[in-house]
């Protein structure tokens, strides 16, 4: 096409495909050059403007490695990731939500009995790959079920923490007038054979940011409740305690509900967990 207007370039770059281009790639394509031109159409998009995007995508870019992926938190703090776990997770079981930047592998397996992997942050809100104080895999975990899918860990109160704020996500939340902060949470992979990976998290129902979580991760079956409890033969059984609990502790009954491979099935993990 040679006489390119605002009202044909999406229709010019779509002609450039090739006509042997996978046809779900074409699709998505054409929706996004469909929806990107719009959008600069309407906003009037100008230089300046397009220059600052086209800079934090760059400082993005500077700042990312093998340990921090800031293209990953850009995602996050536009609800792109939340979204995009909501579409697929459209099959009923419990709600996915986000993994976040600081999942590592290699977690240790503790004794217990599906494969459920735990990590969270130090009561200081810090997880232990910031924390240059802490063990490399200092409340990280990984359990097995006993045979009908029953858990049960101890640990502590997670704390609330805020994204990584000294890159370009940073600067945009800062520009936008956002605060950078997540509830807190215990993160989750369930694994099971048959069954689809769950990666998810869940939340206390009294925490002050629940509504207002800076990467969207919040869904409403992924809030439990601290019950607390003042003596110590109120501990649960099937704990392997590492300490007699201090007074007082909290209780929480959180059930996993997976998804079969076939779409189908569900399984169940029942979980008890004090802190
Ligand atoms: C997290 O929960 O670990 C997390 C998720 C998204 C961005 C930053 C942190
Ligand atoms: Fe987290």
């Amino acid at each position: 096409m040679r006489n390119v207007t605002e009202d044909t370039i999406t229709e010019a770059f779509l002609r450039l495909n090739g006509k042997k281009t996978d046809p779900r790639l074409l699709f998505v394509l054409e929706r996004l050059s469909h929806h990107l031109h719009s959008f600069a159409r309407e906003t009037g998009l100008t230089h300046t403007e397009w220059r600052a995007g086209l800079k934090l995508l760059m400082e993005a870019g500077k700042i990312t490695d093998k340990h921090r992926n800031e293209f990953v938190l850009f995602s996050d703090v536009f609800g792109l990731s939340s979204l995009v776990d909501m579409i697929n997770s459209r099959r009923g079981g419990t709600p996915s939500s986000v993994l976040g930047p600081f999942h590592i592998l290699g977690a240790p397996e503790r004794p217990n009995g599906a494969r459920i992997e735990l990590w969270q942050t130090a009561a200081n809100g810090l997880y232990s790959n910031q924390d240059p104080e802490m063990d490399e895999y200092a409340f990280r975990a990984a359990l097995k079920t006993d045979v009908e899918g029953r858990y049960a860990v101890s640990t502590v109160i997670p704390a609330p923490y805020t994204v990584p704020m000294d890159g370009p996500v940073g600067t945009f939340l800062k520009a936008v007038g956002r605060h950078p902060w997540r509830p807190s949470h215990l993160h989750f992979v369930v694994e099971a054979q048959g069954f689809r990976t769950l990666v998810t998290e869940v939340f206390p129902e009294n925490d002050c940011y629940l509504d207002e979580d800076a990467v969207f991760g919040v869904r409403e079956k992924l809030i439990m409740r601290y019950e607390r409890h003042d003596r110590v033969e109120d501990a649960p059984t099937g704990f392997v305690r590492s300490a007699s609990p201090t007074l007082p502790f909290y209780t929480v009954a959180f059930d996993f509900v997976l998804v079969g491979e076939d779409g189908d099935r569900a399984g169940t993990a029942s979980v008890a967990m004090a802190m």
